[in-house]
């Protein structure tokens, strides 16, 4: 792949805070953003772009005519259909691949491939249509489990806990019987994640790990460094580079884990994007994820991701952003996404604070 100059374009795929995050990261180094967005969406990132496409993902005549005026395209979002990601690359090559989407779109094919690396998961069994009986549960042999759609799910949304046979066929009917995954409950002692990026020659650059706090599934908190020994940090930055590699992944994609009172880490999902726990390494970082991102999908030289500081990251849901006036006097690095509306549980923006570098990790 050629790489491309400053005064290329670069495709970004939705119009969200993300794809928002990209396109100035993007400007700051010469190149243009053109968004690709849905007719209709409250889509900040059109503000801060040089070109936009408002059209369905199924829209093959804007497609090819996006695809035309940009030198690479990307995505902020990861449910992006396959089949767009397809069109748009028979012209232009889209990172990261059609294929790795493929992997991470469908949440049980995606714990198979975490499996097959011999990375460690929570336990996990298929639910389909045809068996839908109590027995899936029963069967799955564990007081406690965890029901997700294996397509389509953010911010906890198609999953539920469930405790018994009846309550697994409640929740199934819930999801209208769509093919599920059933996990076992990780009793975890944190949750933590890795952002890494890849550039197109296989160098990899991880950040320090955070600890994600979340608060009715919606990420609450991300702190840096995470509760993990120097030993730990490195696996799970090994983690991500093992993930990485196998899908010769190009840019950056965020491994979330669930950490054990042991130590041990679980891969609980792959983001083939930027991360919204991520967010503190434009403040923490001297080259953030989101340049990162634009460096690697650009076959830049990456930047180096080492932090110059503790950080905690806020995220401003719902109301909390109503109290900008407060918050930009605290002292924290205020980011606001220009959404027209304020919806409850709606990811507003977020805050930075920084302190002294406490440990390597
Ligand atoms: N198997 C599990 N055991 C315990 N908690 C879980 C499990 N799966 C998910 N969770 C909790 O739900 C959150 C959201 O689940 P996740 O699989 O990351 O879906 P998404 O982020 O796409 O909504 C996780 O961050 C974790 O807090
Ligand atoms: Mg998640």
């Amino acid at each position: 792949m050629s790489f491309v100059p400053p005064g290329g374009t670069i495709g970004i795929l939705g119009g969200g805070q993300l794809g928002r995050m990209l396109a100035l990261a993007a400007a700051r180094l010469g190149l243009k953003a053109h968004i690709y967005s849905p007719p209709g969406e409250d889509a900040p990132a059109l503000q801060v772009s040089d070109a936009q496409t408002l059209a369905p993902f199924d829209d093959r005549r804007a497609l090819a005519k996006f695809a035309r005026a940009c030198d690479v395209v990307t995505l902020e979002w990861e449910n992006v259909p396959v089949e767009t990601v397809a069109a748009i690359s028979v012209t232009t090559p889209v990172l990261p691949r059609p294929a790795t989407l493929g992997v991470t779109q469908d949440r049980l094919d995606e714990k198979r491939f975490i499996d097959s690396l011999g990375l460690k998961t929570a336990k996990f069994g298929h639910v389909s249509a045809t068996e839908q009986g109590r027995d899936a549960f029963l069967q799955f042999g564990e007081d406690r489990a965890v029901l997700k759609t294996r397509r389509l799910g953010y911010d906890g949304k198609g999953q539920a806990v469930v405790r018994s046979g009846e309550e697994f066929l409640e929740a199934f009917k819930s999801f209208h019987e769509v093919p599920c995954i059933l996990e076992s409950f990780v009793e975890f002692d944190f949750e933590a994640s890795v952002v890494a990026v890849r550039g197109v020659d296989g160098t990899l650059a991880a950040y320090d790990p955070s600890e994600n706090i979340h608060s009715n599934h919606i990420l609450r908190r991300s702190v840096v460094p995470a509760r993990l020994s120097p030993e730990r940090t490195k696996e799970a930055k090994a983690i991500a580079r093992k993930i990485a590699d196998a899908l010769d992944y190009v840019g950056v994609l965020a491994v979330e884990l669930f950490v054990m009172n042991s130590g041990a880490l679980l891969v609980n999902e792959i983001a083939p994007r930027v991360h919204n726990s991520g967010h503190w390494t434009i403040d923490g970082c001297l080259i953030s994820q989101f340049e990162n991102h634009i460096r690697a999908i650009a076959g830049w030289p990456l930047g180096d991701p080492a932090r110059h500081s503790d950080a905690v990251m806020e995220n401003l849901i719902g109301d909390e952003a109503s109290e900008w006036r407060a918050l930009a006097a605290r002292g924290g690095a205020l980011h606001l996404y220009g959404k027209r509306e304020i919806r409850a549980g709606r990811k507003m923006g977020h805050v930075t604070w920084l302190s002294a570098k406490t440990a390597s990790g």
